[in-house]
């Protein structure tokens, strides 16, 4: 049975409690504060530092002005700023306009804030964990001004042709940055003293997109949530991802230059140009790689002809940005094939840059897209020796290369967006041609299963909804949000509707073959369907037609549109996620947390992410069918249908324990944050 009132969490999942927990930390920091803080430095320096940490930035330069100098920014461009903000914002709308109107710059906090322990144990951490210190230990090993040199003699990276390169270290351009007017600092954030505990590690992530600037599915969540997660727990992170023309232009125009070099590609020693913009949000460092050539379309992906050159540049841009600022993380982590070339560049033309220290991860997201086009066109663009066209690294087949192969191989760990997708991407069902490659690499990879922000995803605050609710009004505010949703899409305005939602890329991933079988089965007089995707033009076709067919209960909307997803969410009883495969799946975790029974095919995430109901102990999440057989997807449905109808008060029930569920994003930062521990004791 699921307490209506209270959550696993308990009280700490209100608001209000998360407020007085947040007071309390600020007033423990207060009274620090006042002991004069000067007379703390004169006996104690340690100690003056560690309360400097928790006091309110204001007080920090209120009191110790001396303490932030300029140049501890140029060295430190971002420093964790977990967010109270965050959970202050009521809203995702509003969260995003403040964020916009408020960009942060990174934040020049001191060196404690790398090692963060309690006073008393500083001393003894940094005995202890010498582990912490690699950027800086890096940093203060080499002159700064040899690396950008080096690089450009040693390899043909970030050549840095102007004067800039000539004269100047790969540190002037930060400092440059540190003296670009500064924005409002986020507000003093209140972190639980186990993050500190936890040694502090610097993470590039890189990647095609990223929430809100630019998504076209699950991946763009990701990038934006898990960095924000991972800043939790006491990392440093840098998001690195191209400047692509459709970002919005309230995001283009708060980039702040950050510096630009010329940079060679391709075999011929064709060069191009880098120009690195940077933002920052909730304790986040973006860096847009700006090259017109490159990102000028109104899409992030158009084909392939265009998507090969343009990643291929970005890998290696991604690179040199980071030698250019003298930004050498732990660990890099990429993203899918678009950044799979980083771990091949970064072992074969960087390896004789500070960067070669860094450790890799390569997180495929979806298998099925690789980045494969034939050798001459990926060696010419690459601009990678020929060792590497091999068939144990980038060869795929007689003809082709294989950028994603080429990154597995050269990469210190793979992970995968779930531990049930790591196991059927090794099957040639799922491997899409590359099961062997990765059973040979399998003591490599690992599956970590996705979370969804809890600021953004939040049906309590969510500003987008037309009643907000949590788990104690959930059963009435979802009714009300299912009548709005009904009347907005010009569907029949009935409560005892069952309402079936799909939010989706319309591609045969998704299951919608299976769909498109059933359909007309599914529709009866007490069930609506509402459709939200965009993909192929059979799918879109199809849903169109239906939509004809039973109007009034059956709506197509063959867009993308953030908002109407948000609403459909809430305003269904339940979503369907019927897919072929699925590494994770965002939505049917979405759709548990905003109260919406999800039914899925038990593959990839959603199998480790939805139990299945137990009629007889009256357990689960959802409804489930394992082959991938239309005739089963019916039967799921008409499960949940017939629960639905006849068993209201086990369906509010299964309603309230979705909600309950912890489908936060903090569970599995500290499984890759322990992975990263793990790469770089
Ligand atoms: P995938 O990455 O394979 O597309 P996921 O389930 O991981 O699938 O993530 C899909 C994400 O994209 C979710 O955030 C979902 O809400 C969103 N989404 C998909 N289609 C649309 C659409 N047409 N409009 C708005 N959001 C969409
Ligand atoms: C991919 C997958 C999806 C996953 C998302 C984020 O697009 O198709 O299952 O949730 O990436 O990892």
């Amino acid at each position: 049975m699921v307490k209506k009132n209270t959550t696993k969490t308990g009280k700490k999942k209100t608001p209000s409690t998360v407020a007085a927990t947040k007071r309390k930390v600020q007033t423990a920091a207060k009274s620090k504060a006042k002991e004069p803080i000067e007379e703390v430095k004169a006996q104690d320096p340690k100690a003056a530092e560690v309360i400097v940490e928790t006091l309110p930035k204001a007080t920090v330069q209120e009191e110790l002005p001396e303490t932030a100098p300029v140049e501890a920014a140029a060295e430190e461009p971002s420093v964790t700023e977990p967010v109270e903000a965050a959970a202050e914002e009521p809203s995702v709308a509003e969260s995003v306009e403040v964020a916009v109107e408020e960009p942060s710059v990174a934040e020049p906090v001191e060196a404690a804030a790398e090692e963060a322990p309690a006073a008393e144990s500083v001393e003894a951490a940094m005995e202890e964990a010498p582990a912490e210190e690699p950027v800086e230990a890096a940093a203060e090993e080499t002159p700064v001004a040899e690396p950008v040199e080096a690089v450009a003699e040693e390899t043909p990276v970030a050549e840095p042709v102007e004067a800039a390169a000539e004269e100047s270290s790969v540190a002037e351009p930060v400092e440059a940055a540190a003296e670009e007017p500064s924005v409002t600092e986020p507000e003093e954030a209140a972190v639980p003293e186990e993050v500190y505990m936890s040694p502090r590690r610097s993470v590039a992530f890189i990647g095609s997109e990223c929430y809100p600037f630019v998504k076209t599915g699950g991946l763009g969540d990701v990038m934006y949530a898990l960095p924000k997660a991972l800043v939790k727990q006491n990392c440093d992170v840098k998001v690195i991802l191209p400047r692509y023309k459709c970002i919005p232009w309230e995001y283009q125009q708060k980039m702040i230059y950050r510096g630009s070099f010329e940079m060679d590609l391709c075999a011929d020693g064709r060069s191009f140009y880098v120009g690195i913009m940077e933002y920052v949000w909730d304790g986040v460092v973006y860096d847009f790689i700006d090259n017109e050539e490159f990102f000028s379309n109104g899409n992030p992906y158009t084909n392939l002809i265009d998507d090969i050159p343009k990643y291929c540049y970005f890998a290696k841009a991604a690179l040199a940005a980071l030698n250019y600022m003298d930004w050498i993380p732990n660990i890099i982590h990429c993203h899918d094939w678009q950044a799979a070339l980083v771990p091949v560049y970064l072992r074969t033309q960087f390896v004789n840059t500070k960067l070669t220290t860094a450790k890799t991860i390569l997180t495929i997201h979806n298998l099925r897209f690789q980045g494969i086009y034939n050798i001459p066109t990926i060696r010419y663009w690459s601009g990678l020796p020929d060792y590497v066209f091999n068939k144990d690294a980038l060869v795929t087949g007689w003809i082709d290369a294989n950028m994603l192969k080429g990154g597995l191989t050269y990469s210190n760990i793979i992970t995968t967006v779930s531990q049930t997708y790591a196991g059927e991407i090794q099957s040639p069902y799922y491997g899409e041609g590359l099961d062997a490659h990765l059973r040979y690499h399998s003591g490599k990879l690992r599956g970590i299963v996705n979370g969804i922000d809890y600021d953004i995803w939040n049906p309590y605050t969510d500003a987008r909804l037309h009643a907000n609710y949590d788990i104690t009004n959930v059963l009435d505010k979802k009714k009300e949000n299912k009548r709005k949703l009904q009347e907005e899409l010009g569907l029949v305005q009935d409560d005892h509707k069952f309402v079936i939602g799909l939010i989706s890329r319309l591609t045969n991933q998704k299951g919608l073959d299976l769909v498109n079988a059933i359909l007309p089965q599914v529709m009866d007089e007490h069930t609506q369907i509402v459709v939200l995707g965009t993909g192929d033009w059979v799918y879109e076709d199809s849903f169109r037609y239906y939509e004809g067919a039973y109007k009034g209960n059956v709506c197509s909307n063959i867009m993308y549109d953030e908002t109407r997803a948000h609403r459909i969410y809430a305003g269904a009883d339940a979503l369907l996620v019927p897919s072929q495969f699925e590494p994770c799946g965002l939505t049917q975790l979405i759709a548990m947390h905003y109260g919406t029974i999800p039914i899925v095919r038990e593959t990839g995430g959603l199998k480790d992410t939805v139990e299945p109901y137990n009629m007889y102990f009256n357990t689960g999440n959802g409804f489930t069918f394992d082959y991938y057989d239309a005739g089963l997807l019916l039967d799921a449905i008409n499960r949940a249908k017939t629960f639905y109808f006849e068993n209201r008060w086990c369906w509010d029930e299964m309603v309230q324990r979705d909600m309950d569920k912890d489908l936060s994003w903090e569970n599995s930062a500290k499984q890759y944050k322990d992975l990263y521990l793990d790469l770089t004791w």
